[in-house]
């Protein structure tokens, strides 16, 4: 089997380290939200370690993701092809492809996803730091940061769980590309037959 690499050391590394501070300041931020999941600081070092880290843990997730953003940003613009994928994103979900123009390195729904995420994490972070340094915002602003704080991240998870549903079950051998950085040529054809032709020439 032949293989083709799908994504850099830099881009796995940048991922890797924003997914794992995404899910401790997830985790971290719901134990801090609701005294019903106060409980969750318990896993984590209790309650006033999970204080002190968790707007560090969403810092380094907004610095490892803002190096993806100025990797794949350019990458990431919806063309006209996406439009039609978009339209058509029904029959994806049911697995069927006919219809369905090729993707490139990415199809629009990742690409969706990424713009998602990065419009969540840019608003996670500027009401973060208004939240972690209360003395220095005036009461209006706090106000406005704890509303859209929480409002963010719940856009955030719900996106992160789908993507999670999406590259661990929903579609085989894409954890390998994460993880190895490679994927088989008959992966990158049937999901990103666009990308395959540019990368192979075939
Ligand atoms: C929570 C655990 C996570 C897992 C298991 C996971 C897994 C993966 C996998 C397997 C891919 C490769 C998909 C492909 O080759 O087409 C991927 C891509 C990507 N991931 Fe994650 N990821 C996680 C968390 C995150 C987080 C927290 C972010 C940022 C907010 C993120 C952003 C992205 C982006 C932008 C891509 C490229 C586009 C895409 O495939 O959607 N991931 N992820």
């Amino acid at each position: 089997m032949k293989f083709i690499e799908r994504f850099s050391f830099a881009e796995r590394a940048s991922h890797w380290i924003s997914a794992l501070c995404f899910l401790y300041a997830a985790f971290t931020g719901l134990a801090l939200w609701s005294p019903r999941l106060f409980w969750l600081s318990g896993v984590f070092g209790g309650g006033e370690t999970v204080r002190a880290w968790h707007p560090w843990a969403g810092l380094f997730f907004a610095i490892a993701l803002g190096v993806m953003f100025r990797r794949w940003a350019k990458e990431m613009q919806l063309d006209e092809e996406d439009q039609v994928w978009l339209s058509k994103s029904a029959l994806y979900a049911q697995n069927i492809e006919e219809g369905i123009p090729e993707s490139g390195r990415f199809n629009a729904g990742q690409k969706m996803m990424f713009w998602l995420q990065s419009a969540s994490a840019f608003f996670l972070l500027l009401s973060g730091v208004v939240i972690w340094f209360p003395e220095v915002a005036p009461r209006s602003l706090r106000l406005i940061a704890v509303l859209v704080h929480p409002a963010s991240a719940a856009v955030s998870l719900v996106g992160i769980i789908v993507h999670f549903y999406m590259s661990t079950m929903a579609v085989p051998g894409s954890m390998g590309a994460m993880v190895r950085g490679k994927v088989s040529e008959g992966w990158a054809r049937s999901h990103h037959g666009k990308w395959y032709r540019e990368v192979t020439g075939r």
